[in-house]
Formats: structure tokens, sequence, C-alpha cells
């Protein structure tokens, strides 16, 4: 399946960039928000593991002591903004959430695949989708990019519900959806070029030589600049992937889906890909998910990571917190060999954890 936008043209593609950085930095510019951010950080107070109330109690105090020689007027208007600001950095955090999974459950006939699940995806990073085989990753990742339809629930972009939107308005969002699938799914008759190219030929009516120079971005995107003529049997399985990433960030997605991207390749090539993934995420601004099993990917790449465990969310958060998470599903997943399990009792008796 291959997307296409107007919003995303690739004529505008610079433009739509540079637009989406500038709206994504001007959250940094409220110098509120930055003095909240930084009380927080000497505080050692953790965003994720705050209490509203806490944190009032603590920004008050903050405000009475470091204000202490100003007016009562200006008191009060500061510690309004202040509780302005507080409210705005928990709105921040709430609009850095770009895909939320609201109790969703699926079933095959009496089979239940996916059990009540809720959770989140971070708005410009690497989510992953973890968990044992058969646990529900990839009938989820469907069901976010309406391919599977839920039973009940909610999946919210941005948010709109897209179990409630029609064909229409489902094939408009899919615009700005690139997907890798497992497997890489590339054409066998097709050469490299028109493979990436084929997205374009069906969703835009640019010129063959609008559709070739941004077909040669992406190529040396994915370092493979002179692979135009290949055909897939005759590149290997790590190019294969770099071809069908190329091929799902061709049209400027605003939302990147990988299905296992890292399957079939050697921990080495893996790690490559890995480090593609994050660095298109980054350079382009991308909300990106991807399912995976590997390891490595976790480690390096998890900015936000939800474990599936049979068919319902075990746990979510980030790469550091996996190592001191006291989650013991999780913990036997990821640190299945006593070489891992010894390296996570090292790392939390040096963080004075155990
Ligand atoms: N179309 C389908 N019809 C019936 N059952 C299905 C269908 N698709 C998936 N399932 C079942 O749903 C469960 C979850 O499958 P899913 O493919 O999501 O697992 P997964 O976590 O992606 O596994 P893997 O890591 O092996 O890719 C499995 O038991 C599978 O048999
Ligand atoms: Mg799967």
């Amino acid at each position: 399946m291959y997307f296409t936008g107007k919003q995303f043209q690739i004529s505008n593609s610079d433009a739509f960039l540079s637009k989406r950085k500038e709206r994504n930095t001007s959250h940094h510019l409220n110098p509120l928000t930055k003095t909240i951010a930084r009380i927080k950080t000497n505080i050692r107070f953790k965003k994720r593991y705050c209490n509203r109330r806490a944190l009032l109690a603590i920004t008050h105090s903050s405000i009475n002591v470091s204000c202490h020689s100003l007016g009562t007027c200006s008191c009060r208007w500061l510690w309004i903004s202040f509780c302005i600001a507080i409210h705005g950095s928990f709105a921040t955090t709430t609009a850095n959430i770009m895909i939320e999974i609201k109790n969703v459950r699926k079933s095959f006939g009496d089979k239940v695949v996916l059990h009540d699940v809720s959770a989140n995806m971070v708005a410009g990073k690497t989510n992953l989708i973890i968990g044992t085989s058969g646990s529900g990753k990839t009938v989820l990742m469907k069901i976010m990019i309406g391919l599977m339809s839920v039973d009940s629930g909610q999946i919210i972009y941005e948010g709109h519900d897209i179990t409630k939107m029609n064909d229409k308005e489902l094939k408009e969002l899919r615009k700005s959806v690139g997907m890798l699938f497992q497997g890489s799914a590339l054409f066998d008759s097709p050469n490299v070029e028109q493979n990436v190219m084929f997205p374009l030929d069906m969703f835009t009516k640019d010129s063959y030589t609008t559709k070739l120079k941004r077909v040669n971005e992406v190529l040396d995107r994915v370092n493979l600049k002179d692979a135009n003529n290949k055909f897939p049997a005759e590149i290997s399985g790590g190019m294969k992937k770099r071809v069908a990433l190329a091929r799902a960030i061709v049209q400027n997605p605003r939302y990147l889906f990988c299905d296992e991207p890292n399957s079939g390749l050697d921990p080495q090539t893996s790690l490559v890909i890995d480090k593609l993934v994050k660095e298109i995420t980054v350079d382009y601004n991308i909300t990106t998910i991807i399912n995976t099993h590997d390891m490595n990917t976790v480690m390096e790449s998890g900015d936000h990571i939800v474990y599936m465990y049979q068919g319902s969310k075990q746990w979510e958060g980030t790469n550091k917190e996996i190592i001191f998470s006291n989650d013991e599903r999780l913990n036997s997943f990821i640190f299945a060999s006593e070489f891992l399990k010894k390296a996570k009792e090292m790392s939390m008796m040096e963080a004075g954890r155990k």
C-alpha cells in the first residue's frame, strides 16, 4: 500500500519541513515553560512521574522564595503565570502524543488477539512496539493504519478518531503515512528506481524529471546512490530493506510505520537500518512506529516503547526506564540471557537501585 498527499507533495517538501520545524521550536520559545522546565530539572522531578499537586506545591514554594523581594501584586501575577505555564507544560505533553490507542479490542472468531489495549505514540520520536511472536504487534499496527477494523476502542491521530472515519477520510489520512512492510514487499520485475518511484507514479501528476529527482534524493538518503538500475533479486537483504525504506519515505510522510525492519538481517546491518530510521525520524521530524523483536533496536532507538504480552499492553516507557523496570515479564523478555540479566543487575547496582 502506498500513500500520497497534497499537503506532503514532493515539490513542497522543504517548505513543509521548515514549517513543521518552526511549529515545533515555537514550543520552546515560551519563557515560562522554560522556567518550569528548569525548576523541574533542578528538583530532579521526572515529568512522567510528577504529581501535579506536588509540583504545584514545590513551584509555589520556589516562587515564595525567589520572589521574596517582589511586591505582593507581582508575586500574584507570577503565581498565576506559573499556574498557566504548568498547565501549558502539561498541555504540551498531551500535544506531544501523536497517536492515541484507546481501549482497543480485536478478535478473530473466538480468538481475542488484542485485549483492551491503550497506549500512546509520541510525536517526532521512534516509538517501538515490542513483544514475543504472536503478542499482537502486527495486528495493532494494521489497526493503527486503518488496514484492520477494531471490535471496539479508538485510534486517535491528533484528535481525530480513525475508527469513526469513512473511506474518504481514511484515504486522506493515509496520504500522510509511509509503511515499510515485513519482508520489504518489493516488486520483482521493476528495478530499484521503479520500485521507489511507484507511489509517485500512482498518486502524483509530477513530471518524470521531478519524480526522478525525488527518487534519487531518497536513494541517496538511504545510501543507495548507484542502485537505480539493479533488480531486487540482485541486491542483498539489507539493501532491500533500504529500498523499501526509501519507498516508504518518498512521499515525505508524517508517520512512518515499520513492521520488523530488521528481520532476517545480521546484527551489524540491523544497526545500520536502525540508525537510518532514527536519523530519518529526526531529520524529517516524522513520528515513527516500529514493530520489533530486536533488543539492539530497543536499547539504541527506543525513545518510547510499548511492550505487548499475549495481546495486552504490559508496559510502556523509554529505553532508559527499561533498565530499572521491576516488571518481571518485561525483564524476562528483554534480559532473556544470563549475560543480559547480569548487565541489568550491574546497571542497577551502579545506580544504587539494588
Ligand atoms: N487475519 C488473521 N486471522 C486470524 N488470526 C490472525 C490474523 N492475523 C493475526 N492473527 C492472530 O493474531 C495473533 C497476533 O498476531 P500478530 O501477527 O499481530 O503477532 P505479532 O506479535 O506481530 O507476531 P510476530 O512477532 O511473529 O510477527 C496471532 O495469534 C495470529 O495468529
Ligand atoms: Mg508481526
